[in-house]
């Protein structure tokens, strides 16, 4: 068995145990020394990235430092079993990330085993780990195609479907009232190839509720929530093609009503899973592949008075030969360049990665590299050692302000 395969297998006393010794003073403690270690850090010269395996990593010279200075909350998503079984794991999310998201925990797969029961032991695990660390939250996600229990498929009606989301989202978001900064309130919601003039995705919620889904769990949230800032995730817009096109038209254009109706909508999330191009540097066909229809994108949001997240970073490694020193260099190019593009728009305001360490990485389990070795899309290598990739996200936080597309 693989060992994110043992892990998800840890026993679910284990769990709990370690989700209880995430407690607040545990928490707190073991916090302090990496206050400390960050001062100490401050007092040694910096270096060019690059960078010895000596090379601190944390405190001053961490992601979540960097991206502060720039206006940035930096921050990854958080395997719950990972957090709960691996310490170097969990020392990892804590000296890098001011914003944390649930991988999974939040999701209706994770927090509904019933129709009628709720399970918030993983959900609350994260938010104590989060507060503990003096970490921002962001929540996701309260409605989506995916991730639904089986017995929602065989139990929601026209009748009730209604009824089930708002009471999902009032019990949810309500638990984690004033705590969240952000809510993924709708993801995913837009697919063109489903053939509607108004691009919306054929989800079981459409079926049931009609396009006033939407509205109605942005309403409900802001009613359950009024401090968090509620969010509209989306893929599939980051690339330069048709469909890339289509797709950001679509969903610009929900927006658009959204806001012209009045809808609580706060931000949209660019969950950037990209792809690093099979060039030698990986330079230029990167610089092609998230380009200007990006940019537009991002400008439209902002025209609209929203915020624009990084959701979901990775980047995947499938087109590169498997030695390891060139894929790396190339995903931490096509990282450096995708956001360099993107933070010249001021905007964006976080950035997370889904993930932090190779070790555990969504990637690879379905579609994975056709050699059959395993992918290294994150900035940590499986051992917690930096990669080039983190150097690059580091230097495009510092790059800010400097190379702005807007004034370039
Ligand atoms: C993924 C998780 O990473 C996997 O562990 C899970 O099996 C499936 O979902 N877009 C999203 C995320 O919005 O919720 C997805 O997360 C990745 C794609």
């Amino acid at each position: 068995m693989s060992e994110a395969g043992a892990l998800r297998g840890a026993s679910r006393r284990e769990f709990l145990g370690t989700a209880a010794r995430l407690g607040a003073g545990a928490a707190t403690a073991s916090v302090l020394p990496l206050i400390a270690a960050g001062r100490a850090d401050a007092a040694k010269p910096r270096r060019a990235a690059g960078a010895s395996a000596t090379e601190s990593v944390t405190g001053d010279a961490s992601l979540g430092a960097h991206g502060v200075a720039h206006g940035l909350l930096y921050g990854c998503a958080v395997n719950m079993n990972a957090l709960a079984a691996d310490a170097a794991y969990a020392a990892l999310v804590r000296e890098q990330c001011r914003i944390v998201v649930a991988e999974n925990a939040m999701k209706w797969g994770s927090l509904r085993p019933s129709a009628e029961g709720f399970r918030f032991d993983e959900a609350d695990a994260l938010v104590a780990f989060a507060e503990a660390n003096w970490m921002k939250i962001r929540g996701h996600n309260l409605v989506w195609h995916q991730s639904n229990p089986k017995w929602l498929d065989a139990t929601a009606t026209k009748e009730n479907a209604r009824e089930l989301l708002v009471t999902h989202i009032e019990t949810v978001a309500g638990r984690y009232a004033g705590r969240m900064h952000s809510w993924d309130v709708v993801n995913e919601a837009i697919r063109v190839e489903d053939g509607r003039a108004d691009g919306l995705r054929n989800s079981l919620w459409l079926r049931l509720i009609g396009e006033d889904y939407i509205e109605l769990a942005f309403q409900t949230a802001r009613e359950a929530d009024p401090q968090a800032l509620l969010t509209y995730n989306e893929y599939g817009i980051e690339e330069e093609t048709r469909a890339g096109e289509q797709k950001r038209e679509a969903v610009i254009e929900m927006l658009r009503r959204m806001v012209a109706r009045r809808v609580p909508v706060d931000a949209v999330g660019v969950q950037s899973h990209i792809a690093a191009a099979a060039t030698a540097s990986g330079s230029q066909t990167a610089d092609s592949q998230y380009a200007a229809g990006l940019m537009r994108f991002i400008a439209a949001a902002r025209e609209l008075g929203l915020q624009v997240f990084i959701t979901e970073m990775d980047v995947n490694d499938r087109a590169l030969a498997a030695e390891i020193a060139g894929r790396d260099a190339a995903v931490a190019a096509a990282y450096k360049q995708y956001l360099e593009l993107a933070l010249g728009d001021p905007a964006v305001k976080a950035v997370l990665t889904w993930g932090i360490t190779d070790r555990y990485t969504w990637l690879g389990h379905e579609e994975g590299r056709a050699d059959g070795k395993p992918e290294r899309p994150l900035l940590f290598d499986a051992a917690g050692k930096a990669k080039a990739s983190f150097y690059a996200v580091r230097d495009a936080f510092d790059q800010r302000g400097q190379k702005s597309y807007l004034s370039g």
